[in-house]
């Protein structure tokens, strides 16, 4: 078989060290193996018809080879495709984007394509820093490295609206009252009514009163995500200036460039960052995009912080199953493959730290016990409404939290210290209680992922998308 000229199907090829291995899924209007040779074209050296320049030495170095092909359907299936190094500009992502996340998207012969993972090299990586902080060293400022307990915030609500003053009163109740951290919301930056730097200096002298009445550590993640980069790192050099260490960018919707700039400079002075993940869906819902993972693996080459992956039960799609291949990914440093998720195994490099994994969308504290069955104690449990929704208010919200989280680490459940707990029960009263035997049992769907790998190879990605992806 032919695509252009050329044949990108290599079926006896086995994948190197050095090559870049995409998953993707495909569907369209001719049979797989010419669907997969135009993705395989299209995305290396190829085109649609044969060229009188192409060379020898072209197509054997810098094609990419379609090394696997499980079929749905006649014109339907899983194509793994093997890209070289030596295809890529390496020091420049955007290069990588375009070519394989890229053209292929538009070609008219496809009628679904979906990148669901890649693996990146061991080599590529060496290329990134990885996080500045990380999970260890978020932990330490924090103070809950030896204890091991969930880390505990909220997002302002109103989302945007609240006047500086306002704004700083409420993230000083949500402080005092035991949460760890306080965030802007994604969209909130400059606007009129609550000025970026007013925000920031009375948001700021909140913490330290906080902080001083509770002898311990806060974070405050402060939206700097512009598109002006000279706004950005003005904002930066504010947040130095006053001896802060940590900032929000909204990185999806940063793109790789600038977040990549932006990088730079918080490393340089050893800055949180925590990374917002708005839009993400674009791309990762529907029949053509590119898996969450796939974005995660590459946020933490790129080196932020802490950054949003869902949460299992909250409001974010995503079942019990999905979000706790999200937090490996996040945590740790090594996974196994899981077709039926749509992943294939990984490695991160050994210099490119675990960071933080944040939980948010949805939740409030009587999800707590579901999320650390999925998430373990290595998570930031983050609630906006569940904090400010409270029927007695933030203050109420915030101990509640706490409170739930300080249950994980005693190991009583949330419901029983709700007993002893006045701002727990009340909350429960309002939001009832999701019971961790539910989400233990789905879990339990991973002991029989022979079978879910069948059925995903049988039913494809409607099978992964509808049914294995909200376990
Ligand atoms: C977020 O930033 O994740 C959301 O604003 C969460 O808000 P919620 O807890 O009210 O769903």
């Amino acid at each position: 078989m032919v695509y252009g000229g050329y044949s990108y199907l290599d079926l006896d090829y086995e994948p190197g060290k050095e090559d870049f291995v995409v998953l993707f899924y495909i569907s369209g209007k001719y049979e797989l193996e010419k669907l997969a040779e135009a993705v395989a074209s299209e995305s290396s050296v190829g085109t649609w018809t044969d060229i009188k320049t192409m060379n020898d030495y072209v197509f054997k170095h810098y094609r990419a080879r379609v090394f696997k092909i499980l079929k749905v359907r006649e014109n339907e299936g899983f194509v793994y495709i093997a890209y070289p190094m030596e295809h890529f500009d390496l020091k420049n992502f955007n290069q990588f984007q375009a070519s394989v996340l890229g053209n292929i998207f538009g070609m008219k012969e496809i009628e679904s394509l979906y990148v669901l993972d890649i693996k990146f090299p061991e080599k590529y990586q060496k290329l990134f820093k990885g996080p500045a902080v990380g999970l260890d060293g978020i932990r330490k400022y924090v103070g809950t490295d030896k204890s091991g307990r969930p880390h505990v915030g909220t997002i302002v609500k109103p989302k945007v609206g609240l006047t500086p003053k306002e704004f700083a009163e409420v993230a000083y109740k949500a402080w005092a009252n035991g949460l760890d951290l306080v965030k802007d919301d994604e969209n909130l930056v400059d606007q009129d009514f609550c000025k970026w730097e007013e925000r920031f200096n009375e948001v700021y002298d909140a913490m330290d009163r906080a902080e001083k009445e509770t002898g311990e550590n806060k974070i405050y993640c402060v939206n700097i995500t512009d598109s002006s980069i000279e706004r950005m790192v003005e904002r930066v050099e504010k947040v130095v200036e006053r001896g802060h260490n940590c900032v929000m960018l909204d990185v999806y919707v940063l793109g790789f460039t600038a977040l990549n700039y932006m990088l730079e400079i918080t490393r340089k002075h050893k800055l949180i960052v925590h990374a917002h993940r708005a839009g993400y869906a674009a791309w990762h819902r529907g029949n053509y995009g590119v898996n969450f993972q796939i974005l995660e693996k590459l946020y933490r080459m790129f080196g932020v912080d802490q950054l949003h992956i869902g949460t299992g039960v909250g409001k974010m799609e995503g079942g019990a199953l999905l979000i706790k291949r999200m937090h490996e990914l996040a945590e740790f440093m090594e996974g196994e493959e899981k077709f039926y998720l749509g992943s294939m195994d990984f490695s991160f490099s050994e210099h490119i730290k675990p960071i933080m994994p944040v939980a948010s969308g949805g939740l409030d504290p009587t999800k707590v016990d579901a999320l650390v069955v999925i998430h373990g104690n290595n998570v930031t449990i983050q609630a906006g409404g569940g904090v400010h929704g409270h029927p007695n208010g933030t203050e109420s919200g915030a101990r509640a939290l706490r409170l739930a989280a300080e249950a994980v680490v005693e190991g009583v459940s949330v419901k029983e210290y709700a007993e002893k707990h006045e701002e727990l029960k009340k909350a429960i009263e309002k939001w009832g209680y999701v019971n961790p035997e539910d989400v233990k049992k789905r879990l339990e769907f991973e002991s029989y992922r022979e079978e879910l790998d069948r059925l995903a190879l049988s039913k494809g990605i409607e099978f992964i998308k509808n049914v294995a992806w909200h376990i």
